[in-house]
């Protein structure tokens, strides 16, 4: 089968078709992931939050993101692995975010890395592709900068905000990102980022005009208990089917039901 590269993506983008990317984390869903023909696997530091159980992304380190990164490497044959940069790794100097890309690339095994943030960390980005490390970039409510947003709100909602995403979205293009990942902005702005762009736009939260869309795979798969803002949709109730199959199977072991004859050797 024939690997989904950052030339695909972008070529996506002049046929106009959409792409299609969803997080994983670990071997047993990025195979499943993979065989459904998605296009981009997302090895998000969402997992801080959906695997690890924090409140936000900012405590989860390089080394956790490898282990995850390496586990959905192992998995995918079609889906490029793209991977986060963990919140402090690449927002100081640019001899640190070039090595924390260099050991991601080295010891994970993924195809690409994702960066929050625009020009502030432009210099970063840049030495990582000079490198020859394909970047996706991360605009709009980007969770590492949490703290200064204060909250898990829609961003650019002001003018001010949405001129800076605006340049922010064309200087990474400059910068030679493949693509830019627009997270909860007005699906007004992200329609007029992403026909202002050459290289593709992948929406959450930010409307249909994207050229593709990505959700964390827990929360589509309905695992997330009591998440459900407005943009996600569910696919199925994992939380509910789980929890039944687990109080199932307790039930059969508590009546000595499991295991019967031709369960046992
Ligand atoms: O970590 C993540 O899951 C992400 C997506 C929501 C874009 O960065
Ligand atoms: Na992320």
């Amino acid at each position: 089968i024939k690997r989904v590269t950052t030339s695909t993506i972008k070529e996506m983008k002049l046929r106009g078709e959409k792409i299609s990317m969803l997080t994983g984390y670990d071997y047993s869903m990025a195979r499943a992931l993979d065989d459904a023909g998605l296009d981009i696997i997302l090895v998000g530091d969402s997992a801080a939050n959906v695997f690890a159980g924090y409140d936000t992304t900012l405590p989860i380190t390089l080394d956790h993101m490898i282990y995850h990164a390496s586990a959905v490497a192992r998995a995918a044959t079609r889906a490029m692995v793209l991977v986060d940069l963990p919140f402090g790794e690449y927002q100081g100097s640019v001899e640190n975010a070039y090595h924390a890309g260099v050991r991601m690339m080295k010891e994970s095994g993924a195809h690409a890395l994702k960066l929050e943030g625009g020009i502030e960390i432009i210099d970063n980005i840049k030495k990582i592709i000079q490198a020859g490390i394909p970047v996706c970039g991360h605009l709009g409510l980007t969770p590492q900068a949490i703290y200064q947003f204060g909250d898990f709100g829609v961003r650019a909602k002001e003018e001010a905000e949405a001129e800076k995403l605006k340049s922010d979205a064309l200087a990474l293009q400059e910068a030679g990102c493949f693509a830019v990942v627009l997270e909860k902005i007005p699906s007004k702005l992200a329609e007029e980022v992403t026909k202002s762009l050459r290289i593709p736009t992948i929406g959450i939260g930010a409307g249909n005009a994207c050229d593709g869309q990505v959700l964390v795979v827990n929360d589509m798969l309905g695992l997330t208990k009591d998440f459900k803002p407005k943009f996600l949709r569910q696919y199925l109730h994992l939380y509910e089917e789980i929890t039944n199959a687990a109080a199932q199977y307790v039930a059969d072991v508590k009546s000595a039901d499991y295991p019967n004859e031709k369960e046992q050797y």
